[in-house]
């Protein structure tokens, strides 16, 4: 084959330039594409069922920083300063309510034990610490560098703000551990029972850094819950307690409000499970009516968990009684104008 004149091998390369030019735009559209289509769904699935996964959201380095940097945590931590154990159950108002170190934890990052890791009568802890811890929270989001820059991330902005949200605060993060075989159960409930807002505003971002599955406490929802009315307000009480206040007749709530009747199942119920792959992310409308089992397996399910309400320059207003208060004159986090980036 004879060589290619200069001018031969000029137009050659010419040709197969544009040819890959044209691949890879074609490429790159079709990503974006997808990535638009992907996105337009979770917008709807999350306005109609009040429940939407997006899968793949954080990567998986974005994940195994979360994890290091919350075991990094836990091994500092001395289990000797905390002493509070964090439940849903019955119990939860008188656990919760008149326990300082979880009522002051809005605005710092605090330890809160499994039910079963600890000997109640003694404080001796009956798991070694890594296993014994059923969340930290509540303002990773502030005080921690990776859990801040996720918060504060350009996509977590640009997805609250494709579903509504316009000047949202960043009330509440929680890291949730649901511990191999005593990880407990978390009954059925609205997150706007907890964060409220008036009119109600509030948005749960479920960050799976672990696979949830069938066994270790995947979350579970009913889908178009989040059309009904808030059941009840978990409100400070005249004399400084928490308490639960009905803003429904208890009469017309559904009847796993608080507890899953016995013999009932969720499915029974109307919930359906969320499987999940670490990375992906759930969001969860604060009318949404969801809960999780107790963990029966040997693998954890860690989560990051992210709340929002909108802000007051939006229309809505943080209700005094909630438990979760700022300090006087301190104001909750906004996305900060670096996260438009
Ligand atoms: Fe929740």
């Amino acid at each position: 084959m004879p060589a290619l004149a200069p001018s031969g091998r000029t137009a050659a390369a010419a040709t197969l330039g544009a040819v890959a030019a044209t691949c890879a735009a074609y490429y790159y559209y079709h990503r974006y594409y997808k990535h638009r289509c992907r996105a337009a769904a979770v917008i709807r699935a999350f306005h109609r069922d009040g429940i939407a996964v997006v899968r793949g959201f954080a990567s998986a380095s974005e994940c195994r920083e979360m994890l290091s940097s919350m075991d990094a945590l836990v091994e500092e931590w001395d289990p000797k300063e905390t002493t509070s154990i964090f439940k849903t159950d019955a119990s939860q108002s008188a656990a919760q309510g008149k326990d300082d170190y979880f009522m002051t934890s809005g605005d710092a990052v605090r330890f809160f034990l499994e039910p079963g890791a600890m000997d109640e009568a003694s404080g001796a802890l009956l798991a070694p610490k890594q296993e014994a811890l059923n969340k930290v929270g509540h303002a990773l989001h502030v005080y921690v560098p990776v859990f801040a820059g996720y918060a504060q991330s350009a996509k977590v902005r640009a997805l609250v703000r494709s579903l509504g949200w316009q000047a949202p605060d960043l009330v509440q993060s929680m890291y949730i551990f649901k511990q191999p075989r005593i990880g407990g159960e978390v009954t059925p409930h609205q997150d706007s029972c907890f964060l409220r807002t008036d009119p109600p505003s509030c948005i749960g971002l479920w960050l799976a850094l672990e696979d949830a599955t069938m066994t270790n406490g995947c979350l579970w929802a009913r889908p178009g819950s989040h059309a009904e009315p808030i059941r009840r307000h978990f409100a400070k009480q005249p004399d400084g307690t928490m308490g639960f206040d009905e803003r429904q007749p208890a009469h017309e709530w559904p009847s796993a409000e608080g507890k899953i009747p016995a013999g009932a199942t969720p499915d029974s119920l109307g919930f359906v499970p969320l499987l999940c792959k670490a990375g992906d992310l759930v969001l969860i409308h604060g009318q949404v009516d969801h809960l999780s089992l107790p963990n029966t397996s040997g693998k954890s399910r860690h989560t990051f968990q992210l709340h929002m309400v909108e802000g007051e320059a939006a229309g809505a207003k943080w209700h005094p009684k909630n438990w979760l208060q700022y300090p006087a004159g301190k104001a909750f986090p906004k996305f900060s104008p670096e996260s438009q980036a």
